[in-house]
Parts: C-alpha cells; structure tokens; sequence
C-alpha cells in the first residue's frame, strides 16, 4: 500500500486513494467506500482545511417561493457570464438532496419551526442559505469525520504532505501514459518519503490563498494539489479569478479573521469609518448585497480614495438578540477584541479569500489525466465564472465528491491494477542548512501578490510580478533539488508554481470581468472565454 525509500514496488494497492479531508474529500471518500478500500491523506491535522471555518452557510434552493431558475441566474450573474451553464445547472439541482444527505449526517442546521432557517448572502435574490449558526464549516467537517471515521473501509492518513502525484514516468518501466497511479507523500513526523499507490486518485486539496499576504483561509492553503496536478500535466483554468472577500475584520492582534456576508444579509451596513456615510449605495443598486467582487472593489475604493485602513460593517442597528443569536462565534471573539458588535461598528477590510480557478474537471470530476480526479477549490469545474456566487461553494464540494465517486464506480471494471512504481530518490539531497530561504522567498511572493496581483491591477504591475516569479523559479527550484523536503518546502513550491499561474493567466486576460479588474482594459469583451494554460 505505502512503500519508503529502497524498498521494492508494491504488491497491494489501495482501491482509491482521496488527498484532503475537507467537505470534497471527505463527500467521495464515504461514497466510494460503499465498495472501494479508501486512504485519505491529509496536510497536518484532519480539520486543516478551509471548511472548518466556513461560516455563512450553504446555498440551496428549499424556500417555497424560490426556484432553482433564480439560483442559476444569480450564479450566472454573479459569475459574470463566464459560467458553464450545464455545470451550474448540475450542481444546482442536486442541492437539495446534498443538504438532505448533511442532515441524514446529522449536521445540526438551524430551524424555523418544521424548515430549515435560511439566511441570505450577496448576490442571492431569495434567502436560501442553510447554515449552523455563524459556523457551518465546523459542524458539517465534524459530521463528515465523525462518519468517516466510523466507516471501515476508510483509512484516514492525517500529517501527509503530498509532494507529488505518482504517474507513468514513475512506474518501474518507464511509460510516458501520463496514467496517474497515487501519490508521493511526506510523513511529516518521520521525514520520510512513501509511496502510496491505487488505481485511482482523487484531488481534493482545496485553494491557494495564502500565496496572499492577507486572506481568511488556513495556512495550509498553498495550490498543493493545483499544483501538482500541473507538473503532472493537467491543465489548470482561469486562475486569475481570486476571490476577495468584502470584510475581514482589521485587527492587530487577529489575522485573517472573516466577518461573514451573512451579517450583511442580515441588515448589516458598510460606511465611512469618520463620516458614518454609509457608501454601497453609491456604488450599487443592490448596495451592501451586491456581489463580491462589487462590494470588494468598493471598499478598495474608499480606502484608497480617502486614506483609510479599514471601513466600518455595522450591524448595531438591529436588536442585541437578534445579533448574538445569529452570530454567537463571531459576537463572543470581538468581544475578546473589545469589540460589542450589538452597540459598534467593526472595522474591516478585504482579504483573498477563494481560488476560483483550478483544475479543469468535466461534470464526472475527471481531470486530463487517466485516473486522476478533481473536486472542490482545488478545480475549475465551470460553477463558479469569473466570482463565485456566496455559499456555492461546499455545495460544489458535496456535489463534485459525490459525482466522482459515482463515476469511479460505475466505471471500476475499467481501473486496472498498478504497476509497480520507483520509490522517492533521495539520493542527491542532503539536509537544508539555510532555512532562512524558504521563510524570505515565502512573504516575498505574498508581499508582492497583494500589491501587484489584487483587487485593482494593471498590465505593467503583473508584468513586474512575474519578473520576480521568474527569478524565484530557479533559486526554489535549486533548493528543491538540492535538500530534503519539508512541508515548509513543499508549500513554497506550490505557493510560487501557483503565483506563476494565476499571474501567466491574468496577462493573457484582455478586459475586465468579475473579480479580474484592470485598469489596462476596463471594459469586457465578448464572448467570454476561459483562460486555459496547458502544461
Ligand atoms: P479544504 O476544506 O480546504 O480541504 C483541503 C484538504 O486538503 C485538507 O484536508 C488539507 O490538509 C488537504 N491538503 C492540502 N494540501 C495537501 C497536501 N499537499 N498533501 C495532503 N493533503 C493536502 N464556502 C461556502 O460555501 N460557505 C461558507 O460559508 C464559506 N465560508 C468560508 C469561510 C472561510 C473563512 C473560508 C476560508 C472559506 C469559506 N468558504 C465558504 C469556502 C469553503 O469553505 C471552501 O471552498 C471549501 O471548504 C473547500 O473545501 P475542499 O474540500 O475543497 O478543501
Ligand atoms: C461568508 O460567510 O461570508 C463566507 C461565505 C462564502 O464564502 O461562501
């Protein structure tokens, strides 16, 4: 099943092998282990994702008055066009039979006498987010380990950092197939290299975000499965949608702490932080529930305008009840800042906060490459367009997870044994003595894509980017061939393989839509196109 350094070709494989844990991960691993022994490997612990601090909620249609016509639409327009429209119509159809599944789960939803209490986000022309209180991600992650953890032909594999997947160039006669058959990984607490390998491989590692200076997700978000899905040969698409997200608090204490939209569905006001002016309205008919990208691009606006740090999200208007009932987590950790959101405003400020490109996968979560599959953040299925719609997101994970292993199975007479396959060479590596390299290039490329590579951008900042892109490829690549990885090292490769991809795709991109803003082409070009980088 694993095998280290020296040691000959395997002679069992896992059936599948899932690498993450998060609501993707997780959504496959229990479908596919209805027949299939399945690994799941994770970075650090199992609940280091991304959907353990998810927050608003999930969208679904579930209201007697909406209809799955107005979600499309509103992905659709949120997505500015650049949707798949077959895609989003998949996903959004299975919607309410994923939060069906959640339930069954036991993820404890909040109610509204017999239904499900739905709150509402931007973009959103009906209430129709399901949600745990203000923390969703944590309850539904526990619901989806809980089971996992239950089930016996689920082995989860936690403190494996994936290095890179296993194809026909690794197998022992050597073939150029570009089969995929499992992955490399790192055991983080041995240091060694193991080989683990299975007829098929599912991705599901979530985004890039923190190849950002300031953004809500996990630290272990660094492109690891984008990237290597690209080294293997897969094409990634329209990387250069980054979503940010309007407000994250501003504190010097907290970073990257997310002040859900649904504070702003439920009331909530955005203004001046001097004058009280609340400024949305300026900018939007639909105000403080505009789209993402709208309202991002506004608070960028006024900090830039007027010399501002933050802006002012403010709920106080609305009953002490009512806030602290809807928002508990977010209620008890300000007033740890000194912050009582019932009586004052919180100070915010955008952040990275969603990988809207990916992996290209088609409506069965196939990616390029023979037996590897993608879903969640990590891919670029066609839901999502140039800005993912709020709270579409873990249900593309539930609907992509589940649609994998669906095909996997129906399919698995076709998923043929693994050939034996080399072990990780180490032989040319000795021990890094210059740690120091990986935590300057690591802020630099952070640094350098908030500021060039954000919000706002331009032709001549990119072009400065990836200048400074391509001098770090060599010096990372050096190091990489010369030391013994670490996680550290393997992020940082990832996170500037990423950077390289979201930069490389943002000058291919002639015009301005959704969250992809440059002042070089202010205006959107039709028909709109995908940008596809091929490896
Ligand atoms: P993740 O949950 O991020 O999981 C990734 C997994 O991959 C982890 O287990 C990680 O350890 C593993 N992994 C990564 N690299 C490697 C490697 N090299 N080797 C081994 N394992 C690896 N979306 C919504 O729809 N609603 C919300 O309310 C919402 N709120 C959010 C709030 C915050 C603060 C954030 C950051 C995001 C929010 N999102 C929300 C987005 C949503 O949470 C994520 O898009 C979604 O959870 C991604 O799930 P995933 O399974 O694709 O990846
Ligand atoms: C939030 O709660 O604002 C995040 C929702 C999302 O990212 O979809």
């Amino acid at each position: 099943m694993a095998v280290g350094q020296g040691d000959v070709a395997p002679s069992q494989a896992w059936d599948v092998i899932v690498i993450g844990s998060g609501a993707a991960g997780l959504t496959a691993a229990l479908a596919l282990a209805q027949t299939c022994r399945v690994l799941v490997l994770a970075k650090g612990s199992l609940t280091g994702g991304s959907t353990a601090w998810a927050q608003g909620g999930i969208a679904a249609v579930l209201d007697a008055g909406d209809t799955f016509e107005d979600h499309i639409e509103d992905t659709m327009v949120a997505g500015a066009g650049l949707n798949r429209r077959e895609t989003v119509e998949f996903v959004i159809e299975r919607a309410p039979r994923a939060i069906e599944r959640l339930v069954e789960l036991g993820v404890p939803f909040n109610a509204d006498g017999n239904s499900l209490h739905l709150t509402r986000e931007g973009g959103h022309s009906h209430r129709r987010i399901v949600h745990v209180a203000d923390a969703t991600g944590w309850a539904v992650q526990q619901a989806l380990l809980r089971a996992a953890e239950a089930h016996p032909n689920i082995t989860l594999l936690p403190g494996r950092s994936c290095i890179d997947l296993i194809t026909g160039r690794h197998e022992q006669r050597y073939s150029g197939s570009g089969r995929v058959w499992g992955v490399y990984a790192l055991d983080e607490e041995s240091g060694r290299v193991e080989a683990h390998v299975a007829r098929a491989t599912v991705l599901a590692t979530g985004g890039a975000g923190r190849v950002y200076q300031f953004s809500t997700a996990p630290r272990g978000a660094t492109g690891d499965g984008i990237a290597m899905a690209w080294r293997a040969g897969a094409r990634v698409s329209n990387m250069e949608m980054m979503q940010f997200h309007p407000t994250c608090l501003y504190s010097l204490e907290v970073k990257n702490f997310l002040i859900t939209e649904a504070v702003r569905g439920e009331g909530g006001h955005l203004k001046h932080p001097i004058t009280g002016h609340r400024f949305m309205p300026d900018y939007d008919e639909r105000a403080e529930l505009a789209p993402r990208d709208v309202v991002a691009r506004a608070i960028d606006d006024q900090i830039k305008r007027y010399g501002l740090d933050y802006v002012h999200l403010d709920i106080s208007h609305q009953p002490p009840e009512f806030v602290k009932e809807h928002f508990p987590n977010i209620h008890e950790k300000l007033l740890g800042l000194g912050i009582d959101m019932t009586k004052e405003p919180i100070p915010v400020v955008p952040a990275q906060h969603y990988t809207c490109g990916g992996v290209l996968v088609d409506l069965d979560g196939r990616t390029d490459l023979p037996g590897l599959y993608a879903a969640g953040e990590c891919t670029e299925s066609g839901l999502h367009g140039a800005n993912r719609l709020a709270s579409n997101s873990l249900l593309e994970c539930f609907v992509f997870g589940d649609a994998v292993a669906t095909h996997i199975l129906d399919n698995w007479a076709r998923f043929e044994a693994p050939p034996a396959v080399r072990p990780w060479d180490e032989s040319r590596v000795t021990d890094s003595d210059e740690e120091v390299v990986i935590k300057q290039n690591w802020g630099e490329i952070r640094r350098f894509m908030w500021n060039y590579v954000g919000i706002v951008r331009t032709t001549k900042r990119l072009e400065r980017a990836m200048h400074r892109i391509q001098m770090l490829n060599g010096e990372v690549e050096e190091y990489y061939r010369h030391f013994r990885v670490s996680t550290d090292l393997i992020e940082l490769r990832n996170l500037l393989q990423s950077a390289d991809l979201i930069v490389a795709s943002a000058l291919k991109r002639h015009e301005s839509r959704g969250l992809h803003y440059t002042l070089d082409y202010p205006g959107m070009t039709a028909p709109p196109l995908d940008t596809v980088l091929v490896p």
